[in-house]
């Protein structure tokens, strides 16, 4: 039996989100329906509500989210209901190339729920942000966006790993490979570069560089393990990750902005064969110009990461482990949990610089 429930939609371009009762259709083939009880509020929701992401309006907004299994369709086996789970983007296909080259966040068949969940009262569908929709009671997914991971973990904690934390602790251990021993520089520490910092961490860095414009954040990024600020509003970036790591560079330097500017330090910044990951999102107008010379002549990797280049099967319950033992301190990202119907106030504060993550409990 289809059933209603509440959730936060976001009605057309840069009009303010809504609470609108929402239909829940049953699970079909390879579905589930899960029962929200924690998620985060994402840069990204808020793209939506403006526009800058597709025009599929009416949203269900909300991707950074854990829950409970309700019921699953036909077909399903890896999860059930009862089961605790994080939900990701996009179940992957497992056959396409991108798949069987073992890089299947590339995947390009991906399968999201194929039913649609409606507003009640007028019966229009709804795009789920990112596929997930979970600024709601419960929502709709693929069963092959529901990764299982141990329920002792907090929910607010365990819908981090959606989004934003993965993406940035994945930057470092994943795409950067950061090892042991080695110096990390971390461009922007907002939600994404304060994850990479926690991963750097994880992977046994010895010297780790926050680098912002803002002091506070600086600050805040100590906590989570960096060694090393620098302001780069009062200091150039680039002498002074040099100067902290011997007149070198880093090993691996992560850009968790996304500019011209803050990539062009990234590359600098990092030693002679270093590694620069790109993680912060660029928009479609920004170029970068580099000497092809020093791009020959520095060697190394230029990377991007996307989505942390995480494998949901493999990272979500090994994060959610290592924060359960005390190893990786995912608790200091939630600033503050917050009721559904405070999902546009979040989105102002989240603007003012002034949250990591608010995160919706239900
Ligand atoms: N140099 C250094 N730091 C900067 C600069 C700059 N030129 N510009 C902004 N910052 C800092 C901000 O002070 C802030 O601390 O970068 C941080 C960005 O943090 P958030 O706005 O919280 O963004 P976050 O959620 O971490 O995402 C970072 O990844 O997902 C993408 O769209 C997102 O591009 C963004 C990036
Ligand atoms: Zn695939
Ligand atoms: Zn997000």
């Amino acid at each position: 039996m289809a059933q209603e429930v509440r959730g936060v939609v976001a009605p057309g371009k840069d009009e303010p989100v809504r609470i609108e009762t929402i239909v829940i259709p049953d699970p079909g083939p390879g579905e589930a329906v899960v029962d929200i009880q924690a998620c985060g509020v994402c840069h990204t929701d808020l793209h939506y509500k403006q526009g800058g992401i597709s025009d599929d309006y009416p949203f269900l907004l909300g991707h950074e989210a854990a829950g409970v299994v309700e019921s699953v369709g036909e077909g399903v086996t890896d999860v059930a209901p009862g089961d605790f789970v994080i939900l990701n983007w996009r179940a992957v296909c497992g056959k396409c190339r991108a798949c069987r080259r073992g890089r299947p966040w590339y995947c390009f068949d991906t399968h999201n729920a194929k039913q649609k969940m409606t507003i009640a009262s007028t019966g229009q569908e709804l795009t789920p942000a990112l596929g997930i929709g979970a600024f709601a009671e419960k929502t709709l997914v693929a069963a092959g966006q529901c990764t299982k991971v141990d329920p002792k973990v907090s929910p607010a904690v365990a819908g981090l790993l959606g989004c934003g934390v993965m993406a940035g602790i994945g930057a470092a251990i994943n795409t950067g490979n950061v090892g042991r021993g080695d110096s990390v520089a971390v461009i922007g520490c907002g939600g994404v570069g304060d994850a990479a910092i926690a991963g750097a961490v994880l992977a046994g860095a010895v010297k780790i560089i926050a680098v912002d414009i803002n002091d506070r954040k600086l600050q805040k990024a100590r906590t989570l393990g960096a060694t090393h600020t620098v302001n780069s509003k009062e200091t150039d970036p680039v002498e002074a990750i040099r100067e902290i790591t011997g007149g070198f560079g880093a090993d691996v330097v992560i850009d968790a902005v996304g500019r011209p500017e803050t990539y062009r330090q990234a590359f600098y910044a990092r030693d002679l064969a270093g590694t620069v990951v790109l993680v912060g999102v660029p928009t479609p107008e920004m170029k970068l110009e580099l000497p092809l010379l020093d791009v020959f002549g520095r060697g190394g990797s230029l990377k991007s990461s996307w989505y942390g280049d995480c494998l949901p099967s493999r990272d979500f319950p090994m994060l959610i482990d290592l924060h359960l033992q005390g190893r990786l301190p995912l608790d200091a990202f939630v600033t503050e949990t917050i009721q559904l119907d405070q999902v546009e106030q979040a989105f102002e504060r989240m603007q003012h610089g002034d949250v990591l993550r608010s995160v919706v409990e239900f």
